[in-house]
């Protein structure tokens, strides 16, 4: 089984520009840059678009001065026409992670506050408006149905910004719309919501949905409606009060979609009952945190092309045909299985994966849940595996020599078992661990001098163990580690992780 390279999705655009175009472009270009640049009514509607925020702690729009709004901060013009095509002015906050996924826009001083001017409709050429994670609610916090009117949006990011009510169906006016983000705008009680989508089958060339946190409860038949939409490549509905997804289709036409996320809804049905399981061409699905329960359809065997499968926080277990569907997913860079019900031996389990894609692998999350038996020695044939979570299981034996060979391991988590032998010494090609996590287990010995050469190692904890002795000299000093947990060392220390 053959698996596409990353290559895939890069795009090569080759130009070719005829000489006269050209010539036209140096010359309006020219002109733009003594006589004035951009063009005077899109300015003056910029100024009034500037004149309805009320606060710009980031200092975004400081440049907003002078005659040529095309060299603002921001605003992007065609170099041929003169004509704003395109506004960005994304917050860009930093990296929140993944343990804080809503971000605070309306508490961020750098957020531009205040309101999204109509004046924005005189830009008729603009393609492209990207407002995320801005406070720019106006007088009443709803998405302003003039932007319904912005013919000409190709992209349009209201992501994050904290907006309530209904989603106006105005936007179903946008039909050149290829990219829509709305999503991750909750943070208060009243959310978003919507109770019809259909004027989304209105956007024949979009691409890429996400309305993840919008209260979708009162949607009839959202499968129905979005298979009305060939073009798209992603739909994420996160977190949008979604009560089941067994509805039928009786013809499936997202032929193109690579990525859905439906996690954290309310499903609560068998896993198979989903009406998704016959896109071949899903390269990411996440159904986490559902309710989910029963067993794997079989055709998510055929669904060859998966990379990530998060199953994790649902009511599954272990079924006898796991392997047999599991095993033509060659692809399958990150597994998800945290959180669920399954059992039986961690032997079985490693070796019923796809054999095709153990070198392939990166993440495997098996953590919280009621495994038993020796993690093998054929761990270490998982040669791209960078985090291995197999915490809060039960788990016994030692910490098998195969896992010293990981050289691309990053994140080790294993506490919460009843692991027992030693740490093991030689781990000197874990170079790229930076976490380790061994904490309540049963494992004896001294500390490893050796673990303070891994010299990219952060966080070390083997509390709650049986370890005895010294702290050796290497580890007191490595210079990489920044958290180091020995306590509870004591014999029969018992573990109410
Ligand atoms: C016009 O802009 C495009 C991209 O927006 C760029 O590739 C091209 O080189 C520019 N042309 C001129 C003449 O500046
Ligand atoms: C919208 O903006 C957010 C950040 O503000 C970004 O994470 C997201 O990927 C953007 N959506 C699209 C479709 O580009
Ligand atoms: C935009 O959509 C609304 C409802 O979806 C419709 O009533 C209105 O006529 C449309 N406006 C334009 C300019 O097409
Ligand atoms: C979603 O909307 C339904 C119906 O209006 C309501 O009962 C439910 O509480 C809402 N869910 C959330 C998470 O706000
Ligand atoms: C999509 O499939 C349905 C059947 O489920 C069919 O009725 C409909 O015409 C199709 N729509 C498009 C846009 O292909
Ligand atoms: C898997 O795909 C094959 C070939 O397209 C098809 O014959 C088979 O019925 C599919 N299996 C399932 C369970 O959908
Ligand atoms: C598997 O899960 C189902 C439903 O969640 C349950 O009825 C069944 O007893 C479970 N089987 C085992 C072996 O745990
Ligand atoms: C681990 O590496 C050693 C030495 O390079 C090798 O002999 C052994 O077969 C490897 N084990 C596994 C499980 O890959």
């Amino acid at each position: 089984m053959l698996c596409p390279t990353n290559l895939l999705f890069t795009l090569v655009f080759i130009s070719i520009t005829p000489f006269s175009q050209v010539v036209h472009a140096l010359a309006l270009q020219s002109q733009h840059a003594h006589g004035g640049g951009c063009i005077p009514v899109e300015r003056a509607a910029l100024l009034s678009f500037h004149k309805g925020i009320t606060s710009d702690g980031g200092d975004v729009l400081a440049s907003w001065h002078g005659y040529n709004c095309c060299q603002w901060r921001g605003v992007s013009c065609n170099n041929r026409t003169g004509h704003v095509t395109k506004l960005h002015l994304r917050n860009a906050i930093p990296d929140p992670g993944i343990s804080c996924r809503y971000y605070d826009v309306c508490g961020d001083a750098n957020s531009l506050f205040g309101k999204i001017s109509p004046s924005l409709l005189s830009l008729k050429h603009l393609e492209h408006m990207d407002l995320s994670m801005n406070c720019l609610l106006g007088p009443n916090s709803h998405i302003p149905h003039f932007l319904g009117s912005m013919k000409n949006l190709r992209y349009l990011n209201l992501s994050g910004m904290q907006f309530t009510g209904r989603v106006p169906s105005q936007l179903g006016n946008l039909s050149k719309l290829q990219h829509l983000d709305l999503g991750e705008g909750y943070l208060r009680t009243d959310r978003m919501h919507s109770t019809d989508i259909t004027w989304l089958t209105k956007l024949p060339l979009l691409q890429y949905l996400r309305m993840s946190t919008i209260n979708l409860s009162r949607v009839d038949d959202w499968p129905g409606t979005l298979n009305m939409i060939p073009s798209l490549r992603v739909i994420n509905l996160a977190e949008c009060s979604l009560d089941t997804a067994s509805q039928s289709l009786p013809y499936l036409n997202l032929t193109k979609l690579e990525k859905l996320d439906l996690s954290w809804n309310n499903l609560g049905h068998s896993v198979a009952s989903s009406w998704f399981w016959k896109l071949k061409s899903l390269k990411y699905l996440s159904l986490g945190r559902n309710q989910l329960f029963g067993k794997l359809p079989e055709a998510l065997g055929n669904m060859t092309s998966l990379r990530v499968l998060d199953l994790s926080g649902n009511n599954l277990n272990k079924t006898e045909n796991f392997e047999n569907v599991l095993k033509n997913l060659c692809c399958l860079e990150i597994l998800d299985l945290s959180a669920n019900y399954m059992n039986g031996d961690i032997v079985l389990l490693l070796e019923g994966l796809p054999r095709c894609a153990w070198e392939r692998m990166v993440e495997l999350h098996f953590h919280t849940n009621h495994f038993i038996g020796t993690l093998p020695n054929i761990i270490g044939a998982f040669s791209s595996l960078s985090t291995l979570n197999l915490y809060s299981n039960n788990l016994v034996g030692p910490i098998p020599p195969g896992l010293m060979n990981l050289t691309r391991l990053t994140v080790l988590s294993l506490w919460g078992n009843q692991l027992d032998g030693y740490v093991p010494t030689e781990n000197g090609d874990l170079t790229a661990l930076t976490y380790l996590d061994l904490c309540c287990n049963n494992l004896i010995g001294s500390i490893p001098a050796e673990l303070g050469n891994l010299k990219h190692l952060a966080s070390l904890t083997l509390s709650g163990n049986k370890i005895t002795g010294p702290i050796p000299p290497e580890v007191m000093h490595s210079t990489s580690l920044t958290s180091l947990d020995f306590s509870n060392n004591k014999p029969q220390w018992k573990c109410t992780h």
